[in-house]
């Protein structure tokens, strides 16, 4: 085992992380921990664009932006915390552009705009040009931006190492001495564990979407971060609203970007009907992601699918110039041609949502600090983009705002974590540290062979999470989720490797992502059976409205420990947080 002592360790290398760790570097000693090579993190797969209320193509303001933010997450988003996302925007993007990043320009060299989903002028007047773009690779460019301002500042990268857990010094549900003290990884190439000491841990580790089958999230999405903190007693936030983006590529989940209809393509089911007239009049194929992909799967239930199997709806972009779709979006039609053997130019794309983005996630507030509870914050533990839950989706993302998100939490969690660390001495590590995910890999290694995969066990928790708590939810199919989960759980208590050798071992790490995968797919289904009510991207057909008298507030998972009462049954116990509101009183949505 070796050991490093860092003032700040940063786990993850996509948007978030290089943000913070542009920031942690230049005040303190910062290593960035990923499991990837850093120009192959999540963010790169982003497409449409990172919005700010620049107003350079029609006017808008920084107010508006927050009040969609919230109005599009159903009024779960904390307000406070929207507001600071939408007025730091500005600078964020402007940030970005200085730093190098090739954004679209208008004809005059201003960034360009365009349109996406829920944003807004006058407060619901009519859509506004929001999102700053790179064409349809627009989150590519980040992290390529990003990464070259990390190399020019000597940023100290460790690729392909997989954080297997937090340390922790105290017990995080009481405040005595309690602190972040370090992550213990495992390095791909040797399968030696490392120790990183640190002052300052910043989790910016990405989302979980591969709890799901039908997904836009790449293979290595397994909410590591989120699993292992909860599994030392840190508590998880709002689970339950997980975003289905509207435009999967039929079959497939591949992203095809909501920029396509920002652009001017438009929804169309066997009817070649524009059907989102129907369930949106004013803002149609440009309402908020939950609204759209609703509307879809309700085409698809009520017989206006598309294909042999009627199970899509067709994204129609045959009226705009091709050279028009060259040049905003060459990447998703070159998808479609690749993926599907369709051209876009002429016939219209087959769609279906795919599961996107986790709105849930680790607690934080507005500095990027954990919370240990609904009020008081982990001394030198951070979280910022999709891991984290600030909250600013609250039940549903509008689209561009996690690539602002990650820049604007990205610098706050690295200022944050920096300055923790200049008022602090390294933590103690304990003799013997005790690290259970290491015990695991050995388990893992140690089990005979047997006939049942990790594979297996993955592709059946995907089939069930497909099945029971996608875009619709009852209480019957939560509870067959929880049934599936918990029997998923019993085999995965026996599953072996095939593979027992010690470098770029995947086999046995895809075995560990598997745990976390389950944990995190239990927090999915427990809070979508605790909600009886409809919200954002939380659809309960048995509770079809929102209910604020009874559900507006967050919901907080805790795992009961080792020793705790209630450690026997089920581990996991739900808590309350109020929601922040502070200029707009929740009031019904009409798009
Ligand atoms: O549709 C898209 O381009 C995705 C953007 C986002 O999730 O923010």
């Amino acid at each position: 085992m070796q050991t490093h002592d860092y003032d700040v360790v940063i786990v993850g290398a996509g948007g978030a992380g290089m943000r913070a760790a542009l920031e942690a570097s230049k005040r303190a000693r910062t290593a960035v921990v990923t499991k990837l090579y850093p120009t192959r993190s999540h963010t790169g797969a982003a497409q449409g664009g990172m919005c700010a209320a620049l107003a350079n193509v029609e006017e808008d303001n920084w107010e508006w932006h927050t009040y969609d933010t919230v109005k599009g997450g159903d009024y779960l988003v904390d307000q406070d915390a929207a507001e600071v996302m939408a007025k730091e925007a500005i600078d964020a993007v402007l940030d970005l552009e200085k730093m190098g990043l090739p954004f679209n320009r208008t004809p005059e060299g201003k960034i360009d705009q365009r349109r996406f989903g829920g944003h807004t002028r006058e407060h619901g007047e009519a859509p506004v040009r929001r999102a700053c773009y790179a064409a349809d690779r627009t989150g590519h460019m980040i992290l390529q931006t990003l990464y070259q301002n990390c190399v020019k500042q000597q940023v100290e990268f460790f690729n392909e190492y997989y954080v297997l857990d937090v340390l922790m010094t105290g017990d995080p549900r009481t405040d005595e001495g309690v602190r972040a003290s370090g992550v213990v990884t495992y390095e791909l190439a040797t399968g030696e564990i490392h120790v990183f000491r640190a002052k300052s841990v910043v989790f910016a580790s990405g989302g979980f979407g591969k709890v799901f089958k039908t997904t836009s999230n790449a293979h290595t999405l397994t909410g590591d971060g989120p699993a292992m903190v909860l599994r030392r007693g840190i508590p998880l936030e709002d689970m339950e609203f997980f975003q289905f983006h509207p435009t999967g590529l039929a079959g497939l989940g591949i992203l095809l970007s909501e920029a396509a209809r920002g652009e001017g393509a438009i929804l169309r089911n066997s009817n070649m009907e524009r059907f989102m007239e129907r369930y949106a009049p004013t803002l149609k194929d440009l309402a908020p992601r939950d609204v759209v992909a609703r509307a879809m799967a309700n085409e698809v239930r009520e017989g206006r699918g598309c294909g042999p199997n009627k199970d899509y709806v067709l994204l129609d972009l045959t009226h705009l110039e091709p050279a028009h779709i060259d040049a905003k979006l060459p990447d998703i039609t070159e998808f479609a041609r690749t993926y599907l053997g369709v051209e876009p130019y002429t016939e219209p794309v087959p769609v279906f949502p795919t599961a996107h983005y986790a709105m849930g996630g680790i607690p934080t507030n507005i500095r990027g600090e954990v919370l240990r509870n609904a009020e008081d914050v982990i001394p030198g533990m951070y979280a910022a983009g999709e891991v984290a839950c600030v909250s600013v989706h609250g039940g549903n993302r509008l689209g561009t705002n996690s690539l602002l998100d990650i820049n604007v939490f990205g610098r706050r969690a690295g200022i944050a974590a920096a300055e923790h660390a200049a008022t602090v001495e390294s933590p103690e590590l304990p003799e013997g540290v005790e690290i259970p995910t290491v015990e695991l890999l050995q388990r893992l290694r140690d089990r005979p062979a047997t006939e049942d995969r990790v594979a297996d066990i993955r592709r059946d928790l995907q089939e069930t999470m497909d099945a029971h708590v996608q875009v619709f939810r009852t209480e019957e199919t939560c509870r067959k989720a929880l049934a599936d989960i918990e029997a998923l759980k019993k085999r995965y208590e026996t599953v072996a490797v095939q593979d027992k050798g010690l470098r770029y071992n995947l086999d046995l790490l895809e075995a560990v992502e598997l745990g976390f995968l389950l944990d995190l797919a239990e927090t999915v289904a427990l809070g979508a059976l605790y909600r009886k009510e409809s919200r954002g991207g939380h659809f309960r057909e048995d509770f079809d409205k929102r209910d604020d008298v009874n559900f507006l507030h967050h919901t907080m998972y805790y795992r009961t420990l080792e020793g705790e009462e209630g450690a026997e049954g089920t581990s996991i116990r739900l808590g309350t947080k109020p929601v922040v509101i502070t200029r707009y009183e929740p009031k019904e949505r009409t798009f």
